[in-house]
């Protein structure tokens, strides 16, 4: 047999390497905190599991789940893109319902011909999937320097002309994982420019669009008369539901979503109808993500506060619950990563989202209060 040559280079999901270091250190006894994965331990939208448990007390039969999503579930992200964006979205021929972002994240390359050269384009810090999937299938995929100065989002301008016309896929994350860098308004209008010019897709994977301190962040929703973008929601983080696995697509070009409409049945994807009735209840209420970003509030300021006197450069933190620093005193992420162990910390090495984040760390910040305040003191009792 011959195995699929992108496998061969890799070991592990360059994420759960990390999650697995933390349990290898509790198993051998130590008092980890594991502040790598961005899953939320409060509560779960309680209107959900309400919802789940009598949508399962009603059914007494099982049968396959429509993969586009149940009429009443589309309405429901219809009516939500509408309350919070303005846009009116059909939800029959605009939006389709996925199992969570990740699924839908990686087989979207599936719905493009890639036989003459075209690339996916993503920020050189990402979360793994872009690359992963154009790497599981053979696309050519090209990383877009980012940095502190360039607000950690592509310089759209750094970009030659005459190579805009390769890509084909630009995968853009705003609130961004693992920066929390917000594209601005601005920024979105000036990619949906070079987009609709050199016909490609903006896809806009907005999973934290919801979890926010300021400003609704800008979205790809906000610019209904554009026809090249693709916006992926997922429920996983704003209503706390990263178990039930439930997300959307939504686009306002209806040729883009014919096709998606007709790969997916292939998939295998369609989010059990049970699931899709907890979905109803979490995008028909615009008031918990609100109440869970003013939890994550404070939880923020706690750890940041505890970081910054210890002399970390933090960068953003408006959006999403990550926090990204620096030391001046370190240059390397593994060094940040030991001196987080040694308090029994472990996060994230910034190189684990691409070779442009050496010398930063990530941190979570999803965990319950008494926790930060663990956290906080572990933090003021770094070796530094
Ligand atoms: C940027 C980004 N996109 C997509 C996902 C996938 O989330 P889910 O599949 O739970 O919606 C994550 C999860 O952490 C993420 O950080």
């Amino acid at each position: 047999m011959k195995y699929n040559s992108y496998l061969s280079s890799k070991n592990e999901y360059s994420l759960s390497k990390y999650h697995n270091l933390a349990n290898q250190l509790k198993a051998d006894g130590h008092h980890v905190i594991n502040l790598t994965i961005g899953d939320p331990v409060e509560r779960t939208y309680a209107e959900a599991y309400k919802s789940l448990d009598k949508s399962l007390e009603n059914r007494k039969i099982s049968q396959y789940p429509s993969f586009k999503g149940k009429v009443p579930l589309r309405k429901s992200i219809s009516d939500w893109a509408y309350r919070n964006h303005k846009i009116e979205l059909d939800p029959d021929t605009q939006i389709c319902s996925t199992n969570g972002s990740k699924e839908a994240v990686f087989h979207l390359a599936l719905l493009f011909d890639w036989s003459e050269g075209q690339e996916i384009w993503a920020p050189s810090l990402s979360y793994p999937v872009y690359a992963s999937s154009a790497g599981l299938f053979n696309i050519p995929f090209r990383e877009l320097p980012v940095s502190r100065e360039s607000n950690f989002l592509p310089d759209l301008d750094a970009i030659p002309v005459d190579e805009w016309d390769k890509c084909q896929i630009f995968w853009i994350n705003s609130p961004h994982n693992p920066t929390s860098a917000i594209a601005s308004k601005e920024y979105l209008e000036k990619l949906l420019s070079l987009a609709e010019k050199h016909d490609f897709l903006v896809c806009s994977d907005e999973c934290y669009n919801d979890i926010f301190y300021g400003e609704l962040p800008s979205s790809i929703l906000d610019f209904p008369q554009s026809q090249n973008w693709l916006c992926i929601r997922s429920l996983s983080k704003r209503s706390h539901m990263t178990g039930f696995r439930s997300g959307a697509l939504l686009s306002s070009n209806t040729e883009l979503m014919k096709k998606i409409l007709l790969m997916r049945p292939a998939l295998g994807v369609g989010t059990p109808d049970f699931i899709q009735d907890a979905a109803i209840a979490a995008w028909d209420d615009d008031q918990h993500p609100k109440d869970f970003s003013e939890e994550y509030k404070v939880k923020q300021k706690i750890i940041r506060e505890a970081l910054e006197k210890k002399g970390f450069n933090i960068f953003g933190g408006e959006a999403s619950f990550y926090l990204w620093f620096s030391h001046p005193q370190f240059t390397t992420s593994d060094q940040l990563m030991q001196l987080f162990i040694e308090q029994h910390l472990v996060l994230t090495p910034g190189t684990a989202f691409g070779q442009d984040g050496e010398g930063f760390i990530r941190m979570v910040y999803c965990s319950t209060l008494d926790q930060c305040e663990e956290i906080a003191q572990r933090i003021s009792a770094l070796n530094i």
